[in-house]
């Protein structure tokens, strides 16, 4: 039987899938609810680390309409670990959203949803509603970049054509949805920043195996940008950390005084020199809607 060249990449990345694919929970359901959940954990957390924080939130908040009813400080408790504490409560706001209106079933549908961004939008679109598209993330682009555009490294700018090409890899593939899943796995086992092609189901079609395996791709330092993060002058770590540190605190120590947090949070803390800017963390966190202000004192947010 004759198999189009991309037929056959798609069959044989999915017959790869089959025997070497992770089995995780969100690939279990077309739950959109769910899928939402870990795709936002697995934005900053990696799988490994999700699994624990998505059983536990599944068991708390098992829909829209109960995590809709999550006030700040009970969400804020649940997210405790994941970092950017931000996206726990704009997932509660979607789920009011959702809980109100009704839950999307079109990629643009999803769109419209504030703090869901093209990336969680196709997601969505093709785990929960089996449309046919491409949820690009850095390691799909990795993967997808080599194999459709012959770039070792592809950049932003790049996604577009990446889609573009990858509808077609999902044209004719029954199971089109688990696409994106395998090439999730692809990225992760063999096509790596420094991909292992000898051991790629895919390295006969890949235009870059043969490069990356002579050797002849130079490998660069930082292929990928981090996102800027601020660090105060003087500190070891990006501000995201000491607010994490400042909201275990204000958590495990409920009326915390505010005059007690930098010390507590930094052990190089200076009353003249880092008061403002602990203050300006403080005020961020409770402009985000983390955290509340009582006279000298803290706690976690009461409201909504
Ligand atoms: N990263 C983002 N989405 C993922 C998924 N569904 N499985 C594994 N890793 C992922």
């Amino acid at each position: 039987m004759y198999t189009s060249p991309k037929t056959s990449l798609s069959s044989q990345l999915l017959r790869w899938y089959e025997t070497h694919g992770r089995t995780l929970p969100w690939r279990e359901t077309r739950d959109a609810y769910r899928i939402l959940v870990s795709e936002v954990m697995l934005q900053q957390t990696q799988v490994s680390r999700v699994l624990g924080f998505y059983d536990r939130w599944m068991e708390t908040f098992p829909n829209w309409n109960e995590l809709a009813k999550a006030t700040n400080a009970e969400v804020i408790t649940m997210w405790a670990g994941l970092g950017y504490n931000r996206r726990g409560l704009m997932l509660r706001d979607i789920a009011r959203s959702v809980a109100k209106n009704s839950e999307p079933t079109t990629e643009d549908g999803w769109r419209i949803l504030k703090g869901i961004g093209p990336y969680t939008a196709a997601a969505l679109a093709v785990f929960a509603n089996h449309k046919r598209t491409m949820p690009v993330d850095t390691n799909i682009r990795r993967v997808l970049g080599r194999l459709l555009l012959a770039k070792p490294f592809s950049q932003l700018d790049d996604d577009e054509r990446i889609r573009r090409k990858s509808i077609d890899l999902m044209k004719s593939s029954r199971k089109f949805w688990e696409i994106p899943q395998a090439l999730f796995d692809l990225a992760t086992i063999v096509c790596k920043k420094t991909p292992s092609c000898a051991e790629c189901p895919l390295r006969k079609q890949c235009p870059m195996a043969e490069k990356f395996i002579a050797g002849r791709v130079r490998i660069p330092k930082a292929a990928i940008k981090k996102a800027k993060e601020t660090i105060q002058v003087g500190k070891s770590h990006p501000d995201r950390i000491y607010r994490g540190r400042i909201l275990r605190l204000v958590r495990e120590n409920p009326r915390i005084k505010e005059s007690a947090v930098g010390g507590r949070i930094d052990p190089s803390y200076n009353s003249v020199n880092d008061a403002q800017w602990v203050r300006a963390m403080i005020d961020r966190m409770i402009a985000d809607g983390m955290i509340e202000r009582d006279r000298s004192t803290l706690h976690l947010s009461k409201g909504q």
